[in-house]
């Protein structure tokens, strides 16, 4: 039998609530594949760490990490008590970074059962490869001068490297899927970062004749996930344009309560992070209502990762089933706690 050593960091608000029913949901899904088992090493790290350390993680964390096959984590932030450019740096962005996961794969489609907020929703599928690592999030920039003189200026770095690494991994997923590659560009308003991009996307594409593709201005492409979210296929995104990209299709898939995410390190070298979009939701805290399928289809991402398809199949088979149902949380119209709803999911397994 395998078994699988996994970090657990729940981390803030209703991180510390949705993935320990993640958890009870994947222990279940093993239990009943019998081929393999997880053993949880929970690590008490967030905001409620920084203010009693000065802290959000130990020196040593992302050493500690690198012993672990892989890391789950919940969310990040409370914004009332730590700036969240501290805690998101301090811990979040710090194990992307550390442990070099460049791609961060967010899936968004309509599953069954689901009410989406468009009027036509289709059956859009849509997987959105997005950069992870550098791009419009850097700490390059500064401010200078002061009062009405005062100038902020965030720089953004985008490397050859890890751009053609996202885009590379657009097009093999493609070429599982409906042969399609869409890519995020606004080289019509930034003058250096995307005519990179465009260019490197142009290098990319020819390696691969048998993709159609398309590039399209990040705010028309905004657009087109409400008009006719069902065009796309895979899209592949610098790292802000699809970290908003992915809130929406959360939206349109009914609420960002459900979208999944995976932060790959597709080299393997070190682990990767399976942490759902949404984040911390300081607003329903605490109130056992926050929606944990997000979290749980994150942890079927997570199997997946680890070979075990067939038992990610069925937690999402198991959502999917639970949904139809009517046992939803209030963001998706419903009236059942998180408790029902993971109840529900591990008794459909
Ligand atoms: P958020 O995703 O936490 O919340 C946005 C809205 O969606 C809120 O109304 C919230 O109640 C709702 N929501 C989110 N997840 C939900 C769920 N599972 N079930 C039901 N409703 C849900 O975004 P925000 O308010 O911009 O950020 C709050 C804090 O989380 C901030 O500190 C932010 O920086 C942080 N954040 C962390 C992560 C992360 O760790 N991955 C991601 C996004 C935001
Ligand atoms: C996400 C979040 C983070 C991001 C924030 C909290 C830094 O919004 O994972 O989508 O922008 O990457
Ligand atoms: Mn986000």
């Amino acid at each position: 039998m395998d078994t699988y050593k996994i970090a657990v960091i729940p981390g803030d608000g209703i991180g510390k609530e949705v993935v320990p029913a993640a958890i009870e949901v994947l222990d279940e899904v093993a239990k009943l594949d019998g081929s393999f088992q997880f053993q949880w090493t929970y690590f008490p790290w967030g905001c409620d760490y920084y203010l009693e350390h000065g802290e959000m993680m130990p020196d040593n964390g992302l050493e500690v990490l690198k012993q672990y096959d892989q890391i789950f984590l919940g969310a990040v932030g409370m914004p009332e008590l730590v700036p969240d450019h501290i805690s998101l740096w301090g811990l979040l962005i710090k194990i992307r970074r550390g442990m070099k996961q460049s791609i961060n794969v967010r899936p968004a489609k309509l599953l069954q059962g689901l009410e989406s907020p468009l009027k036509n929703p289709h059956d859009f599928d849509i997987t959105v490869v997005r950069e992870n690592s550098e791009g419009e999030y850097s700490d390059s920039g500064g401010r200078i001068h002061s009062g009405n003189d005062e100038i902020a200026i965030q720089n953004a770095i985008f490397t050859r490297k890890s751009t053609e690494r996202a885009m590379r991994y657009a097009f093999e997923l493609a070429q599982d899927s409906r042969k399609h590659v869409t890519s995020a560009t606004k080289s019509n308003g930034l003058t250096y970062s995307m005519p990179f991009w465009d260019e490197v996307f142009n290098a990319v594409k020819t390696d691969y004749p048998e993709i159609d593709t398309s590039v399209t201005h990040i705010d028309a492409l905004a657009a087109f996930f409400v008009m006719k979210p069902q065009a796309f296929d895979i899209i592949v995104a610098s790292n802000l344009f699809g970290d908003i990209l992915t809130d929406l299709g959360g939206a349109i898939m009914g609420s960002i309560g459900i979208a999944p995410a995976a932060n790959l390190n597709i080299e393997r070298e070190y682990p990767s992070m399976f942490e759902p979009v949404h984040g911390s939701a300081p607003d329903i805290a605490g109130k056992g209502i926050a929606n944990p399928i997000g979290q749980i289809w994150t942890g079927k991402m997570m199997l997946d990762f680890l070979g075990h398809s067939e038992a990610g199949t069925r937690v999402l088979n198991a959502i999917e089933k639970v949904l139809a149902s009517g046992v939803k949380t209030r963001d998706l119209g419903g009236s059942s706690s998180l408790e029902e709803v993971k109840a529900a999911i591990i008794q459909s397994l």
